[in-house]
């Protein structure tokens, strides 16, 4: 395996060539916030806009789920400019986000709750009214429930149910305020052809898609 070094906080880090810097700082112990990337897409939504950092000799930040190592790399995850785009970036998402943890059937393994104890954000954005959206819970499936109110939009489950299960059951329905997840024609997950493997539910990072 090719290796390169980097920094990363003042941490020297040793990681395989072609890693993106996210999965080398998390591998590393050091959080970088991040919803829509998972290490098996090489070409991630980058939808979020929770994983920036500054690396050394580029203007602006990055995103740290598109950016490769390199060698000699040096990153800073907590600049004050970072910290002020992933803050905004937190608050539109927790925005239109219901705060029911004790109820959710994520609370306390929820990645918005990681997110906000890791970098001191409070979940109820302040200072930024909530719109919530009100739209049906589908929970025609014997083995899970889709709650579209809870849904960040990361786009993990798309990607895994048509990318890594090969089923293309689910995708994005709808624009705006009002887009979900949904199947072919938004009908019910009962009467799709879902083959019930339940990897969509296991890469939700939120409370949106849970098992009964
Ligand atoms: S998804 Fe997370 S932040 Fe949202 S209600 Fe559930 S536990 Fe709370
Ligand atoms: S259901 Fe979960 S995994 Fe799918 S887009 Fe919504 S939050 Fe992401
Ligand atoms: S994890 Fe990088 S933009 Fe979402």
């Amino acid at each position: 395996m090719e290796t390169v070094s980097l920094t990363i906080n003042g941490k020297k880090i040793v990681t395989e060539k072609g890693k993106r810097v996210l999965w080398a700082a998390l591998e590393n112990g050091i959080f970088i916030p991040h919803l829509c990337a998972i290490e098996e897409n090489p070409l991630p939504f980058g939808s979020c806009r929770l994983c920036f950092v500054e690396i050394e000799g580029k203007k602006e930040p990055v995103a740290s789920c598109t950016e490769e190592v390199t060698d000699g790399m040096i990153v800073d995850t907590r600049t004050e400019s970072v910290l002020r785009l992933v803050r905004m970036a937190f608050k539109l998402i927790m925005s239109r986000h219901p705060i029911i943890c004790r109820e959710c059937p994520a609370n306390k393994k929820c990645a918005l709750q990681d997110i906000s104890r890791e970098m001191g954000f409070k979940l109820k954005p302040k200072r930024l009214p909530q719109i919530l959206p009100d739209l049906p819970v589908d929970d025609s499936h014997s083995l899970f429930t889709y709650n579209p109110n809870l849904c960040v939009l990361c786009g993990l489950c798309v990607y895994i149910c048509n990318e890594i299960v090969k089923e293309a059951i689910l995708d994005f329905n709808f624009r705006g305020f009002i887009t979900k997840v949904g199947t072919f024609k938004n009908r019910p997950l009962a009467e799709s052809k879902c083959n019930s493997c339940l990897k969509c539910v296991e890469a939700c990072p939120v409370g949106a898609l849970s098992r009964k």
